[in-house]
């Protein structure tokens, strides 16, 4: 019968990483998951197994637009039910012809995306006869290809952080332990020998070559800086698309991002110092941004030179260095600046003009952020809770308790709303927004609470932020987008001012460099101004410019997790049944209309 390409197998079990132990939900067993390797322009299909025995799992493809297979995104009742415990899932994944680049997949489901997550990397189609650059199908030439991975690492488990969350006082999930590089790391005051759950990644090289570094935030907290010592690199890929080179010593890292960069390696005669020896380690590090304590990770650039000891034979990003890590940082990392990489304007242009920003939008959609904390945790965009809140945040129920039935929370198999793609696709009268009042109010149907676009339409969203509490305080916000990527068009302090920032773009798309906004699935909405150690002033935007593409179900929603699952998401809903039917995946979308994939029991 149906025999899938990739399988991915989940379950919750104790892990070590940073010397310390953790129930953790886990692909294939380990932190992170395997990597994937997809071809653009063809169907893969991932079977996703639920291994785990009482918590509901997706399994979301992040950056790739799945816009010809909508039943495959993994948002948990947006396009498809939770995958129940000892169940499985097909997922199919249809990445475009032009998406190759860097993506991750993790879970949707409550805060299991702290560690079930894993690299995706959607690799060119290789044709035959061509130049050595061509038939790799890269528009940049390299010599390796490596995956750098950032994940968050907590000293509590997801159900203890869950719990707090829907605590009214909340209490807060906590600040990470570190941010784990290819899911290792050691703390500095460490006396434990150093072993593969205790010691710093190791990303081994050789002398004058050019390394692809795909950086993927797989983090669900966490926002850094990144530099590594003595190396600048330049910026070749953001999100999926490839950008004109830009040079740079510091990466800015949001949840949900990914940077592909470029770094030419030392050769012999450079590494070698004037006293004769030769220094083959530098650190990479990372500080995180914007919260109350400030937390430096390393990992290790290890150089693997002629005669050295070193053991490991090949490419492994997966290698363990013997180097502890350094006190003081090596480092010095900005914090966020105005000027810094990905504020106001983007600095760098997409190297396809395929891309070119539409000109004109239909209408501008505007989504507020609101904190409510009092006497439950919620964060929204427009007061929007999506329908699948049983009980809108009420003095009786947190968001986070409400997307389910009390006292269970959303990672338990507790299902009682139809998702919204398959009640569309049902053609169930009552879950067809109405898309008149819909456009006529910001795009948001409050009847089933959600936004509606028509097929292909143009729109401008613009993110504010506001300030609350006595300092005008505010946070982070990485903010995705699943299904389609936008065109994005920049952020600042204060309140957005239209006329203002139209001036400013059409100045600098107007410019000799031929700058034209980039399009990305993951971009930040800062606080200004920004200090590590404080939650800054509040109100800042961000602007972005997105073409409704195909048919679906899309969330929108902040991508640090602690913040999603307290309400901080919405619903898109592109298109009707009428489009929807069309999606030629009839035969496949048959099979999603079931409760959360197939059983394979326990037998
Ligand atoms: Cu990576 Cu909806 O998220
Ligand atoms: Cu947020």
């Amino acid at each position: 019968s149906f025999t899938p390409n990739e399988v991915l197998r989940v379950s919750a079990k104790n892990i070590t990483a940073f010397c310390q132990e953790r129930w953790s939900v886990v692909v294939n067993g380990t932190l992170p998951g395997p990597e994937i390797r997809i071809p653009e322009g063809k169907t893969t299909w991932v079977r996703v197994y639920n291994d785990m025995p009482d918590h509901n799992l997706t399994i979301h493809w992040h950056g790739i637009a799945q816009s010809t297979a909508p039943f495959s995104d993994g948002s948990p009742l947006a396009s498809q039910w939770p995958i129940p415990p000892l169940h499985f899932f097909d997922y199919e994944l249809a990445p475009s012809p032009g998406s190759a680049g860097s993506y991750f997949y993790h879970s949707h489901v409550g805060l299991q995306a702290n560690t079930a997550s894993g690299a995706l990397i959607v690799e060119h189609p290789i044709s035959a006869n061509s130049t050595a650059t061509e038939s790799k199908g890269r528009p940049f030439d390299y010599d390796e290809d490596v995956t750098v991975m950032l994940s968050d690492w907590f000293n509590t488990t997801d159900a203890y952080m869950e719990q707090g969350l829907g605590l009214g006082p909340y209490r807060w999930i906590g600040e990470v332990q570190t941010v784990l590089v290819n899911g290792r790391g050691r703390a500095t005051n460490s006396s434990a020998p150093v072993t593969e759950e205790c010691g710093l990644a190791s990303i081994d090289v050789e002398p004058g070559k050019t390394y692809r570094l795909r950086f993927i935030m797989a983090t669900g907290l966490s926002f850094v800086s990144l530099g590594i010592e003595e190396h600048g690199f330049s910026i070749i890929e953001a999100d999926g698309m490839y950008t004109q080179p830009y040079e740079t010593d510091f990466l800015q890292l949001g949840s949900g991002q990914r940077y592909s960069v470029l770094l030419k390696t030392k050769s012999l005669e450079e590494l070698e110092s004037a006293n004769g020896t030769t220094k083959g380690e530098f650190f990479l590090q990372t500080t995180t941004l914007a919260r109350p304590i400030v937390t430096t990770s390393f990992a290790v650039l290890r150089y693997l030179l002629p005669g050295s000891s070193s053991t490991t034979t090949t490419n492994s990003t997966a290698s363990i260095c013997p180097l502890l890590p350094p006190h003081p940082p090596p480092i010095f990392l900005p914090p966020m600046t105005y000027g810094y990489l990905d504020y106001l304007l983007s600095p760098f242009s997409p190297t396809l003009n395929s891309t070119l920003l539409p000109p004109t939008p239909a209408r501008t959609i505007y989504l507020n952020i609101s904190l409510t904390t009092s006497p439950y945790l919620l964060w929204t965009l427009n007061n929007a809770t999506p329908w699948f809140e049983a009980f809108p945040s009420s003095a009786n129920s947190s968001y986070l308790q409400s997307t389910n039935s009390t006292p269970q929370n959303f990672s338990y198999p507790v299902v009682h709303e139809t998702p919204y793609l398959v009640a569309l696709y049902q053609g169930d009268e009552k879950y067809i927004p109405d898309k008149e009042v819909a456009a006529s109010e910001n795009g948001y149907d409050d009847r089933v609470g959600a936004f509606t676009l028509p097929k292909g339409e143009v729109v401008d969203i613009v993110v504010q932020s506001n300030g609350y509490g006595a300092n005008n305080q505010g946070d982070v916000h990485p903010l995705h987008l699943h299904g389609a990527h936008f065109w994005d068009l920049g952020s600042g302090n204060g309140t957005w001012n239209k006329e203002a920032h139209d001036a400013l773009l059409e100045e600098k798309m107007g410019g000799e460099d031929g700058w034209n906004p980039m399009k990305r699935d993951t971009t930040m909405l800062y606080r200004s101004p920004v200090r590590n150690n404080t939650f800054g002033e509040g109100t800042n935007w961000r602007r972005w410019r997105v073409r409704a593409g195909e048919p679906g179900v899309w969330l929108l929603h902040c991508h640090t997790i602690a913040h999603l699952i307290v309400g901080m998401q919405s619903v898109w809903v592109v298109g009707d049944y009428n489009d929807i039917v069309k999606v030629d995946n009839v035969t496949a979308a048959e099979g999603y209309l079931t409760y959360g994939g197939d059983a394979y029991g326990n037998a």
